[in-house]
């Protein structure tokens, strides 16, 4: 696995679990002594206990070397990062230089080398033109996207929906990706076989279409505000067809993450390259921009309805993970929150389950992050949700009501029951759903 990042690491780890020898090759050297010395760098539900089984019966290797990690081995994958340049577009210079070194140290032999990281389609000629144009290279190129979600990605290795894998004909890779996954295969997972550029757009294509999905409950959400409708009402019912279905039509502060944001505007660079414009990626880049000030505009209009304004105003936010069950961070819109707030000058007292120590990182004392959901709402002026952790719901709510300063809950992932929020006296507003007032 070149990259022992977080997708490399767990697909890595999950082969060494079905019994395979697995070599990691990053050029990280504080993440190898980590690794080296068996600690587990991922918070992912699972993974350790597995990580620590190969690990001690010496299944996994750890290395910078990566001529000496091919020569050892049958084939690798690709797994390191591609990030979003300025314009939307992907930056291949990692997987580029992977590609270059690996031609290279492979010499004449036949060697799959996959592509895992998720590069636009239009550029994988580009990695076979670098095979190709090193001397004697028999390096077989091939895709074969990830689909794995944060918090559940042990699971989606070892129970994967499908299974892509792009080849060209003739190749080394075919055969070699079909010993892998053949106990999935001939265990009944839908194996689909295509070229690389068809592969790696049907993880584009699903990772606009979700996005597309979550956009159109967002905008429910919004003219369900308008109308006096609850959306989610609408979105179950909406959702029932099975053209539709029910998954990823929760209307929320904004979808976040690594995958969804870079993807959707990579996609977009992409189209554009090849002379489109995609409507669809755009709607969605659009409307998910506008949705992640939603929560702050909600709590700006309930404040100036009470002539107040959000300066110096003490909030309480649940949750900093882009989702439950993962300490990411990144694109959370619990940050974009925090940010819109701290510059409208609130001050912030956050607790997450998972991510307390990325937010300390992130935010030293500019906001104060603290060890249970109860420490944060002392004496808080309102308390908002942006993130979907379970352990939200079962909370003493006669206990939070008692000890908030003022008891106004902004639900982000509508989470609560309304009327019963409001039966214990609280303010509660949520996103898509007719606003409960509280007895005052
Ligand atoms: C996503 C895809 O779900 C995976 O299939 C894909 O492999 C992965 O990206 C990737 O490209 O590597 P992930 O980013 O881990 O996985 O998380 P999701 O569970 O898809 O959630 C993404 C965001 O959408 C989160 O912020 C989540 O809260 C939000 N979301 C999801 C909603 O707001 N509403 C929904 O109904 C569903």
């Amino acid at each position: 696995m070149i990259g022992a990042g977080w997708v490399g690491f767990i697909q890595g780890n999950v082969f060494a679990d079905e019994g395979r020898k697995v070599s990691f090759v990053d050029v990280d050297q504080d993440k190898l002594r980590l690794l080296k010395a068996g600690h587990c760098p991922f918070y992912e539900k699972d993974l350790e206990p597995m990580f620590r089984r190969s690990y001690e019966s010496g299944r996994l290797s750890f290395t910078d070397d990566l001529k000496q990690a091919v020569e050892q081995t049958d084939g690798a994958f690709i797994c390191v990062p591609t990030p979003p340049q300025a314009d939307g577009d992907s930056d291949l210079s990692y997987v580029e230089r992977v590609v270059r070194e690996v031609a290279v140290a492979a010499g004449t032999r036949e060697y799959p080398l996959i592509v895992k990281s998720t590069i636009p389609a239009d550029r994988f000629r580009d990695l076979e033109k670098i095979v190709k144009d090193t001397p004697g290279s028999q390096v077989d190129l091939g895709s074969n996207p990830e689909f794995l979600a944060e918090g559940t990605a042990v699971e989606d290795c070892q129970l994967p929906s499908r299974i892509v894998i792009g080849v060209r004909n003739g190749g080394a890779t075919r055969g070699f990706l079909e010993e892998l996954y053949e106990h999935h295969r001939s265990g009944g997972t839908p194996f689909f076989v295509m070229s690389p550029e068809e592969a790696i757009m049907v993880k584009y294509a699903a990772n606009v279409m979700l996005p597309v999905k979550i956009s159109m409950a967002n905008e429910v959400a919004l003219l369900s505000e308008q109308l006096g409708c609850n959306a989610r009402t609408i979105l179950n019912a909406m959702g029932a067809d099975p053209r539709i279905g029910p998954k990823f039509l929760h209307p929320g502060p904004g979808y976040g993450g690594d995958c969804f944001p870079k993807d959707t505007q990579g996609y977009d660079a992409m189209a554009k390259r090849l002379g489109i414009t995609s409507n669809l990626a755009q709607a969605a880049i659009r409307t998910n921009a506008r949705q992640r000030w939603h929560l702050f505009n909600r709590l700006t209009d309930y404040f100036s309805r009470r002539q107040e304004t959000l300066a110096g105003r003490e909030i309480a936010v649940w949750g900093l993970s882009f989702k439950k069950d993962t300490n990411d961070l990144r694109h959370s819109p619990a940050i974009a929150f925090i940010d819109q707030m701290l510059d409208a000058g609130g001050r912030v007292t956050a607790y997450d389950p998972a991510a307390g120590p990325e937010g300390r990182k992130r935010y030293a004392d500019r906001i104060a992050i603290v060890d249970s959901a109860m420490a944060a709402v002392m004496g808080a002026e309102a308390l908002v949700i942006v993130t979907d952790w379970k352990q939200f719901v079962g909370q003493d709510w006669e206990e939070v009501r008692k000890v908030m300063k003022h008891p106004v809950i902004f639900d982000g992932r509508s989470l609560l029951n309304p009327m019963r929020m409001a039966a214990l006296g609280f303010d509660y507003i949520s996103i898509g759903r007719p606003d409960a007032l509280g007895a005052k």
